[in-house]
C-alpha cells in the first residue's frame, strides 16, 4: 500500500447519512457516521489518487488534499455526485443515503397542536442505481450494501440491478461491523468471482482492500 498505486486516478466516495428535512430545526437521519467514507477518501489520497468527497454532515476533520463537497439530502448528493460523475473514473458509495424524505418541508417549525401526527414519505432516487446506468466502459462503480440478513445474496443482487462492478457487503448486525464503529466485517462481491469474505479489520484496511480489489477490476479491463 506504500506506493502511489493509484496515482491520478479521478476517485469520486460518498460518505456519511444524509438528512432528510421536516421542518427548518428538524429531520430524518441514519446512524452513518462518514467514518467508512472517510478513510477510503484518506487512503486514496495517500495512494495518489484525486479524490472529490460528497459528504452528508459528520462530525469528522476531512483529509488533507480532498475536494470536499458538502450536501445535506439525497436530492443534494444525487445532483452533486452526476454533475461530477463525467469526470470521474472510480466511484465509492459508502454513504448512507436515505430511502425516503418527507413529501412537505415545511418552512416553519412545526407547532404541537394534535396529538398524533403523520409525516407522509416520498421515495427518494437512486443514486448508485443512476451512476450505474450512465456507467461508462472506462468506470468502475462500487456500491455497498448494508444489510441485517442474506448479506451476500442481497449484495448479488444489488450488483446486477444497479449494473456496479463491485458491492461491499457489510452485515450491520455484527458486533464490530457496519455503523460508527471504527472497524467492519465484509464480503467483497463481485462478478463471476467467488466472493472475498475479509475478517474483522480497522475501516482503514477495509479500505485499502476495497482500492486493492478497484485496481485489480481496472488491470481487468486493460
Ligand atoms: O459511516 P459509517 O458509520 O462508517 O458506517 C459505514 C456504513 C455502514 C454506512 C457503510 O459501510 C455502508 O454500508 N454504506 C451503505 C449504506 C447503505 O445505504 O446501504 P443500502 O444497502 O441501503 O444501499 C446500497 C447502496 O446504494 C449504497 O452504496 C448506497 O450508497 C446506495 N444508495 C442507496 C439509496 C439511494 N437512494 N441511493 C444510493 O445511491
Amino acid at each position: 500500500w506504500q506506493q502511489q498505486d493509484m496515482k491520478g486516478i479521478r476517485i469520486l466516495v460518498t460518505a456519511g447519512g444524509t438528512r432528510e428535512r421536516i421542518d427548518p430545526v428538524r429531520y430524518l437521519t441514519n446512524d452513518s457516521s462518514g467514518k467508512m467514507g472517510y478513510q477510503l477518501a484518506a487512503e486514496a489520497v495517500r495512494r495518489g489518487a484525486e479524490v472529490t468527497l460528497v459528504s452528508a454532515a459528520v462530525g469528522l476533520t476531512p483529509p488533507p488534499k480532498v475536494r470536499l463537497i458538502r450536501v445535506e439530502s439525497a436530492i443534494d448528493m444525487y445532483e452533486a455526485v452526476l454533475a461530477e460523475l463525467p469526470g470521474i473514473e472510480v466511484v465509492i458509495k459508502a454513504a448512507a443515503v436515505a430511502d425516503y424524505r418527507p413529501v412537505v418541508q415545511a418552512d416553519e417549525k412545526i407547532k404541537k397542536t394534535e396529538d398524533k401526527m403523520h409525516i407522509e414519505l416520498v421515495r427518494n432516487p437512486d443514486i448508485l442505481a443512476e451512476i450505474g446506468r450512465r456507467k461508462t466502459e472506462r468506470q468502475v462503480i462500487v456500491g455497498f450494501a448494508a444489510e441485517t440478513n442474506h448479506t451476500e445474496a442481497n449484495a448479488l443482487e444489488k450488483l446486477h440491478k444497479k449494473n456496479a462492478d463491485l458491492i461491499v457487503a457489510n452485515d450491520v448486525t455484527q458486533e464490530g461491523a457496519g455503523f460508527s464503529v471504527d472497524t467492519n466485517i465484509v464480503s467483497l462481491v463481485r462478478r463471476d468471482r467467488p466472493v472475498r469474505q475479509l475478517p474483522i479489520m480497522s475501516k482503514q484496511s477495509v479500505a485499502n482492500a476495497v482500492l486493492d480489489e478497484i485496481l485489480s477490476i481496472r488491470r481487468e479491463r486493460l
